[in-house]
């Protein structure tokens, strides 16, 4: 979705901007602009489409010359994509430029009394209310001007400011939309997300909700919504800028699919000491007893982990575990209590749908529990608690790593919870911890699976239908196979429960419509085998995920993909490294822009 980051400083703001930008694009967008006083006023450029287009505008950066600017990649909302509507939006005067993620929700309102100003209006955007209720509310004290737009706001926001009046100025503000502050010497820099300001620095400030920063290149003041100064302590972000570069790649997702190994064990090895599962969270064995239900609420992948891990976790906590689509949860009446946990899981931690789920829980009483990779984002800091998972920046929009290490961490919380609960005996509990421990090994060999997928996505890639289709948490599986393959390659496809084929999808099988079953528990092997026979006998080309000590199918018509074996509870990190892979190379060779396919934005911030 949109995304913002602001300079001042004492360098050219333009190339700082665009290159933040760059490192944005992977949010998803369809225009950008910035806007840097250049020393007489505040000059704008913007370009609908790609950021290349923006780039020639300003000819490589060379103008607007100045040392203090914001720039924006917008995700339409309100008002197509075109020059006009693209961000920064500027005061009728020029004199108040904004960029903005998130949504105005009283902006017509806001419009109304502006229009009665006699105010007019040159965009279709919600963002242009914000510029022009600036100057309108700015009488020579940007603080004050912030504070009465924050008063009559409503929705979700981040916002970056730029005056003419305070040409060495910015203005950040946020509510329900992330906004950082990035620590310079002699600069300091805004960003929507971290990744935009790596370059330059790794220490950062949080702005909380309703909070609102002055920065200039020497200072940054961070004032609450009742204007009392709030002393803020920088935070040290991690990641290295190594790791927001496609090293070498083609693309990030690639480069993020063969992460995975070293995402996994991350993600584990804190949390295993000593045959031991220990876990950061504030979770005591009476509160783990206390549960009598769990659900799991989370949207698109971060879904899809859920089905998978509430198989995992029913097995071994043996109490309901429903997994509900964070969008949908509000809507089915939940039954939720104290005696209930709620895990919302997100990569980005910003997810609308997914903060609602969680605030939709939290009004029920649950306690709540953020799967989050995003360190300090809203899901993250609004939970009871939260457990990370240290996938490093997530660039592709389809999610490939941050997916593994989420799976990674249920399994984690499921074998802490089951001990607990006294639900797995000492051995059993030892087999399991032992099992994830050797997960990273075992993706890596899976990761050898890549020439295979290769050939089989030079057999499929023209198709126009795929099925998927698997059992239990074969079936979670395929739905992620079949996200990945729809999302980057604008492929249908669909799955289907194994055995709910012959129910009605089965008429859609015709002469070489490609199946892919997944069978990663060898005790499904024979049930899901004779699903594969129907859909051969009706002419499919079918291949199918197997374990290395599965019966051997080539001889039935199946392309095998094998994979080693595992615990069955945990073979979902297995077997969707070929659906990864398989949907990676037919997007490949449709020529689709894979790590930023089209409409889609990697962090999905409206609801
Ligand atoms: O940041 P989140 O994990 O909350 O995002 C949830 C979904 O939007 C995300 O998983 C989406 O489905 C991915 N593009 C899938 O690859």
């Amino acid at each position: 979705m949109c995304g913002i980051v602001g300079y001042v400083g004492r360098k050219a703001a333009t190339p700082i901007l665009l290159e933040g930008l760059k490192k944005l694009e992977y949010r998803g967008y369809d225009s950008a602009g910035v806007a840097v006083w250049n020393g007489e006023k505040i000059e704008v450029e913007k370009a609908k489409g790609r950021l290349r287009v923006l780039v020639e505008k300003t000819d490589n950066g060379a103008f607007p010359v100045g040392s203090a600017g914001i720039g924006h990649t917008r995700w339409s909302t309100h008002g197509k994509p075109s020059d006009i509507n693209s961000h920064p939006q500027t005061s009728g005067t020029g004199r108040t430029a904004v960029v903005h993620n998130g949504i105005i929700e009283n902006y017509m309102e806001l419009k109304e009394y502006l229009a009665s100003q006699g105010v007019t209006f040159v965009s279709e955007t919600d963002t242009e209310v914000v510029a022009h209720l600036f100057e309108h509310y700015y009488k020579g004290d940007l603080l004050e001007a912030a504070e009465r737009v924050a008063s009559v706001l409503e929705g979700s926001y981040a916002l970056g400011i730029l005056v003419a009046d305070h040409p060495d100025t910015l203005v950040a503000m946020r509510h329900d939309s992330p906004l950082i502050i990035g620590l310079g010497e002699d600069e300091n820099f805004i960003a929507s997300d971290v990744t935009a300001i790596l370059e330059h620095t790794r220490s950062v400030y949080y702005i909380e909700d309703k909070e609102i920063a002055i920065l200039t290149g020497a200072s940054v003041e961070v004032y609450d919504q009742h204007s009392r100064r709030v002393k803020k302590t920088p935070s040290h972000i991690d990641w290295d800028v190594q790791a927001a570069e496609k090293g070498g790649y083609e693309h990030f997702m690639l480069k993020e699919i063969m992460e995975q190994p070293a995402a996994v064990q991350a993600t584990i090895s804190p949390r295993i000491k000593n045959g031991r599962v220990e876990l950061e969270i504030p979770l005591s064995d009476e509160d783990i007893r206390s549960f009598d239900r769990i659900y799991i609420a989370a949207c698109g992948s971060a879904y899809y982990v859920g089905c998978a891990a509430a198989r995992v976790l029913e097995t071994l906590l043996h109490i309901p575990v429903l997994t509900q689509l964070a969008s949908e949860f509000r809507y089915q009446s939940p039954l939720v209590d104290e005696r209930t946990l709620v895990i919302i899981i997100s990569q980005s931690g910003e997810t609308a749908d997914s903060r609602a789920a969680l605030r939709e829980a939290k009004r029920l009483g649950a306690r709540t529990l953020a799967i989050v990779n995003v360190v300090g984002s809203a899901i993250a800091k609004e939970a009871d608690m939260s457990l990370y998972t240290w996938a490093g920046p997530e660039i592709a929009v389809a999610t490939t790593k941050a997916y593994s290490t989420q799976l990674a961490a249920l399994y984690l919380l499921g074998i802490r919870m089951a001990e607990a609960r006294g639900t797995v005996t000492p051995e059993r509990y030892g087999e399991l911890v032992a099992a994830v421990e050797a997960l990273p090994g075992l993706i890596e060999k899976t990761l050898g699976i890549k020439e295979q997928t290769q050939q089989l996505a030079s057999r499929w890639f023209s198709a126009e239908h795929v099925f998927f289709i698997g059992r239990g948490i074969d079936y979670a599986v395929s739905l992620e196979g079949a996200l990945k393959l729809k999302e980057i390659s604008y492929t249908m496809s669909e799955a289907y429960a194994a055995g709910e084929l012959k129910h009605g999808p089965i008429s859609l099988i015709v002469d070489g419509t490609p199946v892919i079953a997944v069978i990663s528990d060898n005790r499904l092997f024979e049930k899901t085998l004779s699903n594969i026979k129907e859909v051969s006998a009706r002419g499919a080309s079918v291949a199918a995920i197997v374990c290395e000590s599965a019966r051997d199918i080539s001889g039935e018509g199946v392309t095998p993909l094998t994979i080693p074996d595992c615990e069955p509870l945990f073979a979902a990190s297995l077997s969707v490294i070929p659906l990864q892979l398989l949907s990676y190379y037919i997007a490949s060779l449709k020529g689709c822009d894979i790590d930023k396919p089209r409409n889609l934005a990697k962090s999905v911030t409206v609801e």
